[in-house]
């Protein structure tokens, strides 16, 4: 009788010689890829808003957005990992430059509500590009990502609320930034 060697089982492996479970959907994978791009994106854009705020001696939100950017940076290498423990290799793009002109922090702060709002829809869509592709792994890790973005679309829901309520009032608007100093 044959006896059965690893090598005969016949692995695949992906570009950088890593065993591959199960491979992921092409179109899948470019997904993940801008995905990656959107978070790498929102941090330097975080970045922008916490300078801008600083500039106006507004340092509760600038240390807000400031941790905002270093979360940014962490999702995009989550999403890096990810994409290497699937056998893959990770493709960077550009990372555009960010806007910096706003007239005022109710444009800031509804623009961080749309850039969140923004990529839950992108993670929506790899959610259902997994699910079609029958890619259990990717789904099962986009759930916890779900999670994250109900709660950063809810925190800065209230924030903007929070700014309107202020309506560019100096006073109230220094109260929110002492809230966020002391967050
Ligand atoms: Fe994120
Ligand atoms: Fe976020």
């Amino acid at each position: 009788m044959q006896s059965t060697t690893s090598n005969s089982i016949g692995l695949i492996t992906g570009p950088s010689g890593r065993a591959i479970a199960q491979p992921v959907d092409p179109s899948l994978l470019e997904a993940l890829y801008q995905h990656t791009s959107l978070e790498r994106v929102s941090s330097a854009q975080y970045l922008a808003m916490s300078l801008w705020c600083l500039e106006r001696e507004l340092r509760g939100f600038s240390s807000f957005y400031k941790k905002e950017s270093l979360s940014e940076q962490e999702h995009g290498f989550n999403f890096a990992k990810y994409i290497i423990a699937r056998g893959q290799n990770v493709v960077l793009d550009e990372v555009t430059k960010p806007i910096q002109d706003w007239k005022t922090i109710d444009e800031l702060v509804a623009l961080s509500f749309q850039m969140e709002a923004d990529v839950t829809t992108s993670v929506q869509q790899l959610y259902s590009m997994a699910e079609r592709t029958n890619d259990t792994r990717t789904s099962v890790f986009l759930d916890p990502v779900i999670d994250e973005q109900i709660k950063s679309e809810d925190e800065m829901a209230y924030l903007l609320g929070k700014v309107k309520f202020a309506s560019n009032d100096p006073s109230a608007l220094l109260i929110i930034d002492n809230e966020l100093n002391n967050n």
